[in-house]
């Protein structure tokens, strides 16, 4: 119940943000990209930039504006006591009448951390992949001969899994194409924002396109691509690469996989020690 409300509220504001592109100027576009700017890591942390925002937008009583910070932070990893802590400066700031506000902030929180107390564990194929990975990770040779190994594994073992490949980060706007298993692809380099994986690497965060034929921002491969997910390998919120895996099946990824893609992804964060 309670998570989907959460997961209403996200998809309800990326539609009203896509409706909000559709007709932003030039003033609108780079005040969204100030505010994308304004939350990256830099000095501080971006669980610190998070928690900042939270409590900026309790004391302006914004309902929408602290749910999403409190989506933020519980992907940032903030504990329940830090979290408290900060609401408790909001709180003391903008008074009592902050009061109704920080009941929805902290039911919103309850669902999130009930949510990711009560994931169901991974299947026993993934499982068993995810420790095959974890042995690639380890092996004693360059970077790409290891993904290149993932990359084949992932398209063996899974049916459905038509292309998978690696995009690096180059600098901080730029992915280059990596390993990869499947046919070759023309996009060779795709700028932060633009198609699927543009998009992953803009939001740092896992984008699952079940159609393709519906998602407007998508960079076709192959005509015979029907759905494709896109995570994220991220380091203190930084994007160092993405795993891009395209099927011929519509909606071939379920939210169980999703979980396993980027455990996969997690697991080989070490490679860029
Ligand atoms: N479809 C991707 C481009 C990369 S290929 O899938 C290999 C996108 O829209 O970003």
């Amino acid at each position: 119940m309670g998570t989907d409300r959460i997961e209403r509220f996200k998809r309800e504001r990326e539609l009203l943000n896509k409706i909000v592109m559709k007709y932003a100027g030039l003033t609108t576009k780079r005040f969204y990209s100030l505010d994308g700017q304004a939350y990256r890591p830099g000095a501080l942390p971006a669980r610190i930039k998070e928690l900042l925002g939270l409590v900026a937008s309790l004391v302006l009583r914004c309902d929408d504006c602290v749910s999403y910070h409190l989506i933020r932070c519980h992907e940032e990893k903030v504990t329940s006591q830090e979290l408290e802590e900060a609401l408790a400066v909001g709180l003391v700031v903008g008074g009592s009448i902050t009061i109704p506000h920080l009941r929805r902030a902290m039911r919103t929180w309850d669902e999130l951390q009930q949510a990711s107390t009560s994931v169901a564990p991974l299947p026993a194929h993934y499982a068993a992949l995810l420790r095959t990975v974890a042995t690639i990770a380890e092996w004693p040779y360059e970077r790409d001969r290891r993904l290149q190994a993932v990359c084949n594994l992932l398209k063996e073992q899974v049916p459905y899994y038509d292309w998978v490949g690696f995009y690096l980060a180059e600098g901080e706007n730029m992915l280059v194409l990596g390993p990869f298993a499947g046919e070759p692809t023309e996009h060779v380099r795709i700028p932060f924002g633009k198609g699927v994986c543009g998009q992953a690497a803009a939001q740092r965060k896992t984008v699952v396109v079940q159609d393709v034929a519906k998602e407007q921002n998508y960079l076709a491969c192959s005509l015979q691509v029907k759905s494709e997910i896109v995570v994220p390998l991220l380091r203190d919120g930084l994007v160092l690469g993405e795993l891009d895996i395209d099927s011929h099946t519509l909606a071939a990824f379920s939210e169980a996989e999703q979980r396993f893609l980027e455990e996969v992804c997690r697991v080989l964060l070490p490679l860029w020690d």
